[in-house]
């Protein structure tokens, strides 16, 4: 890999998970597909579980290991650590968004009788059980949270849900630049050498593959065109 500034690997690596995340939610979501009743209340389920289980577990420990590595100084990386407390802050708050709407269709809004599937326990392992806070930021903020609003916007825009339920995608889509930022922020200040810029690469590439395995969807990146997107 050539040398790159961490300003440059960051805007290739988010494109490469940009240009996945809209290929998946093309492929997922058609025209001529619909949700409703029990399938929908199942989605929302899903989404609620997402929500908080990503939105909370990794900002809070990107923000220990973040402590750690600054040696307990609390004054490092601050603006970092609050945007991160902004996220989990954000994600509650999606999660409750959906059990709301779970409970207007009349399904089960509480999270703690959600039964995960496999896929989703084993993305939330592949995301999760790194230590270094840079690695968490290319499988969370920079990974799968890229996906989020590409699949919310396909639902939109191809009717796949009812109005009610549009206007709950969007309210839980509009914090969501502000996570993809924190998650460039960790990026720029810490994805300064080759070596720990390799390992971004492959966890993210972990991360999105098994995005796409939520949704039982072949995964591919492309090798020429990961050449093309970090040469
Ligand atoms: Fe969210
Ligand atoms: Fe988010």
């Amino acid at each position: 890999m050539p040398k790159l500034t961490s300003d440059q690997f960051t805007k290739r690596l988010s494109r490469q998970t940009e240009k996945e995340a809209d290929r998946l939610a093309e492929t997922v979501y058609t025209p001529d597909m619909r949700m409703e009743g029990q399938s929908l209340i199942r989605m929302l389920q899903s989404f609620m579980w997402n929500e908080f289980y990503f939105g909370m577990y990794p900002p809070a420990k990107q923000m220990n290991r973040l402590y750690e590595l600054n040696d307990g100084d609390v004054t490092a990386d601050i603006d970092i650590v609050v945007e991160l407390a902004n996220m989990a802050r954000d994600e509650l708050k999606h999660a409750k968004l959906f059990s709301n709407r779970i409970e207007e269709l009349g399904g089960e809004p509480d999270l703690r009788k959600y039964e995960p599937t496999d896929e989703q326990v084993e993305m939330f392992h592949t995301v999760y059980d790194h230590e270094n806070p840079v690695l968490l930021a290319a499988c969370q903020q920079v990974g799968i949270e890229r996906f989020v609003p590409k699949l919310f916007q396909a639902l939109v825009d191809n009717d796949v849900v009812d109005d009610r339920t549009k206007e709950v995608l969007h309210s839980a889509d509009l914090d969501e630049p502000n996570h993809l930022n924190v998650g460039r922020k960790i990026l720029l200040r810490y994805a300064t050498n080759e070596e720990i810029q390799q390992r971004v690469m492959e966890v993210n590439r972990a991360a999105c593959k098994s995005m796409y395995d939520l949704y039982g969807v072949e995964y591919e990146r492309n090798a020429d065109e990961l050449k093309e997107s970090i040469a």
